[in-house]
Order: structure tokens, then sequence, then C-alpha cells
């Protein structure tokens, strides 16, 4: 039988709240507990994700060149050496021709999803072209933030761009959480999700040894004993319809 898989974009409105982290860490999760998983970078000119997911130079084809018909899907995904099921598509490293449309776009994940259970497209910051190319097609969207004022507000204004999705597949993940902060700011969980508008999906603690694991390409979920990586196992879960509490932040 076909799949049928789901296309979740990962937004923030604001660069740097973690999207990037977040994709390919709940996408090693989601291929670890079985699931064929397609990492897609938006980020047309800044693409940055086949370095987090330690592929870099492997990926010859980028997503232009599928939804254009230069080459086939399966010609230009390339998959994790370490993790069997978890594939990069990779964004164009700069822009030549024409831009990929919205049509293309949706064309292109249409076909994603009768191969792959699950598709995370990592958008580029800012609510432009590349932030509708990544949301034009997708199913549901998760909106990463920080607890800090302007995150939340660049969330705010996302959500509203995302008004046209139905109920209930919009979500927040609140990242980089500290219990400090936590703790002096009490309610600080509370506003995000108010501010946003958007059930929380999950919260994210700050974790220096994330930076490092993404540096050195190795999914953060096959480093033992990183804080960070059982909140994004605990979000994977979630995204596949399960329940776990929220993460403890110590
Ligand atoms: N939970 C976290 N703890 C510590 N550092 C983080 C966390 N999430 C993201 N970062 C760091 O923040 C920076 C920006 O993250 P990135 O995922 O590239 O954001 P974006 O894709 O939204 O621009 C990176 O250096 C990353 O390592
Ligand atoms: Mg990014």
């Amino acid at each position: 039988m076909e799949r049928q898989g789901q296309c979740i974009a990962v937004v923030s409105g604001k660069g740097g709240t973690g999207k990037t982290s977040f994709v390919s860490c709940v996408g090693a999760a989601l291929a670890v507990s079985g699931r064929q998983v397609l990492c897609l970078d938006c980020d047309v000119g800044l693409r940055n994700l086949d370095l987090a997911l330690g592929l870099t130079d492997r990926a010859l084809m980028d997503f232009s060149d599928v939804a254009q018909g230069r080459c086939t899907l399966r010609d230009a995904v390339v998959e994790h050496p370490k993790v069997p099921g978890l594939y990069l598509l990779t964004a164009p490293a700069r822009l030549r021709g024409r831009a990929v449309t919205q049509t293309q776009m949706q064309a292109l994940l249409r076909e994603v999803r009768t191969r792959f259970d699950y598709c995370l497209l990592d958008a580029p910051a800012g609510l432009g072209s590349g932030f509708q190319l990544a949301t034009c097609g997708a199913d549901r969207c998760i909106v990463v933030t920080t607890a800090d004022a302007s995150s939340l507000r660049d969330a705010q204004h996302t959500v509203m761009e995302l008004e046209h999705f139905p109920n209930g597949s919009l979500h927040l993940v609140v990242n980089r959480v500290r219990k400090k902060m936590l703790r002096s700011m009490h309610a600080t969980l509370d506003d995000a999700i108010d501010k946003a508008g958007l059930p929380l999906l999950g919260v994210v603690p700050e974790d220096d040894g994330l930076n490092l694991c993404l540096n050195r390409g190795v999914p953060i979920l096959l480093a033992d004993g990183l804080l960070a990586a059982a909140a994004y196992r605990n979000i994977a879960i979630r995204i596949q319809g399960g329940r776990v509490p929220l993460l403890r932040i110590r």
C-alpha cells in the first residue's frame, strides 16, 4: 500500500530559535522509532540542515532539481549513514534560474507523502517567500520559539500568517528553557502559550551539548546523556500521537 505521510513545516518568524536543530533531532528520533523521515531544507542560499545532520557535501541535487523535473526524488535524497530511515533533501546553495513555485512545491510534497511517513520542512527565518514555500503544502506547522519577548512576538506574527490552517494542525515548541528562568519568571511557559495562542507540543531545555553535537554533525539522539535529546524524543512520540508528560526542566 502507498504511504500517506505527513508534511510538517517547522517555522518561527525570528531566526535562531532552533528550527534546524529541531528538524535534525526530531527527524532522527522519528527515524530511530522506525519511521521513514525526510528532512527538507527550505532555506535557499542559507541552507545548513546538511551540517546539522552531518551530511555536508553528500547531497548533489536539491529540492529545486526535483520540483522542476531535473531529477527524481529518489536520486536527490541522501540517507544518513548512521540513522537508517533518516533522509535529507537539501536546498539550492544559491538561487539560479526560476524560483520554485508553490504549485511545484505542493506537487513535490504529494510525491514525498507516498514515500515517507514524515517530512519535516526546515523553514528560513522571516515570513517571506521561503516561509511561504515551506508552509504552502504542509499538513501541519510547528512554531518554534524561545521564551523571550521578541521571539514570542515574532511567533505571534507567524501564527497570524497561518490562520488558514485548520484547528489542531498548529503547535508550539518553546526552546532553550532554563530552570532558573522558569523559577524567576514563574508564568513564562503559560505566557508563551497565551501569547502564541497555540497548544504546546513540547519544551526543550537549554543544553550546551547541543551545539557541539550539531557542529560535529552527530544527531543528538546518538549522543547519550543530553537533556535536550529526551525532550526531542518526547516530541517525536507526541507527533506520532503518543502521550508523554512534559519534560521536567532541571
Ligand atoms: N536547546 C538548545 N540549547 C542550546 N543551544 C541551542 C538550543 N537550540 C538551539 N541552540 C543553538 O542555537 C543556534 C541556532 O539554532 P538553529 O537550530 O540553527 O536555529 P534556526 O534554524 O531557527 O535559525 C545554534 O547554535 C544551536 O546550536
Ligand atoms: Mg535554520
